[in-house]
């Protein structure tokens, strides 16, 4: 299903991974379940995830993220991803910042730094990279436009929500992608009313 030309207007998007059971990550934060996924799907689909990825990313003109998150991927040890665009970390406490990293941290409500990451996007997009009380901060002052979801048939059973909350707001389902890893997209546009 089709979504209209991309990057026409700026829009702040969750854009995640989750299992089938709606979690981002183990309990302990671990990711395996989903850097280590190696599925196929048995329909007959032709659409590869990474491909996805680059071009939605291509379209990202500023990060948000929680210190959780950010500790993870520095953790990682492999460098800062998301070199060519400013990041906002939420944080009470003081972080290290990686070489060649555009970071800023902030501790407070979400809506002044989304004026910041709006201004700093451009025409490009606002990426809520999580976790899921960051995301649902943002959700619930309104500033939540797009969720774009990647499920992996994966069961958890337990682990860390992809929100914190429950969301207040109709979803408008804007598009989908069924991937030959056996991963599945769901694109929504959060409703106004
Ligand atoms: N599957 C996916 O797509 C995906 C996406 C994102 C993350 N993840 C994973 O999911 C896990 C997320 O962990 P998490 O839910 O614990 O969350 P997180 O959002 O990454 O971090 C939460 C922490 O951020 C700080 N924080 C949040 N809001 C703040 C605010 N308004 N002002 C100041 N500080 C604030 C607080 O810590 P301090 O004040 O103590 O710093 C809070 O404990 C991580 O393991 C991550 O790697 C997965």
């Amino acid at each position: 299903m089709g979504e209209g030309p991309p990057g026409a207007l700026s829009a702040t998007q969750y854009y995640l991974a989750q299992s089938l059971d709606g979690y981002i990550a183990e309990t302990d934060h671990g990711l395996d379940w989903l850097t280590k996924y190696d599925g196929q799907s048995e329909a007959d689909v032709s659409e590869v995830t990474d491909g996805s990825y680059d071009a939605f990313y291509a379209q990202v003109g500023a990060i948000a993220m929680g210190s959780a998150t950010y500790e993870f991927i520095l953790a990682e040890g492999s460098g800062w991803p998301y070199e060519e665009v400013p990041s906002w970390v939420f944080t009470s406490k003081e972080r290290p910042v990686p070489d060649g990293a555009e970071v800023r941290f902030v501790d407070g409500p979400v809506g002044p730094a989304h004026e910041e990451m709006r201004a700093a996007a451009g025409d490009r997009n606002v990426w809520i990279v999580g976790g899921g009380d960051l995301a649902s901060q943002f959700a619930d002052e309104g500033l939540l436009d797009e969720l774009h979801v990647t499920v992996v048939p994966v069961i958890l059973g337990d682990g860390i929500p992809a929100f914190a909350r429950r969301l207040g707001r109709k979803l408008r389902l804007t598009g989908t992608s069924a991937f030959s890893s056996g991963m599945v997209q769901l694109r929504y546009r959060l409703a106004r009313s």
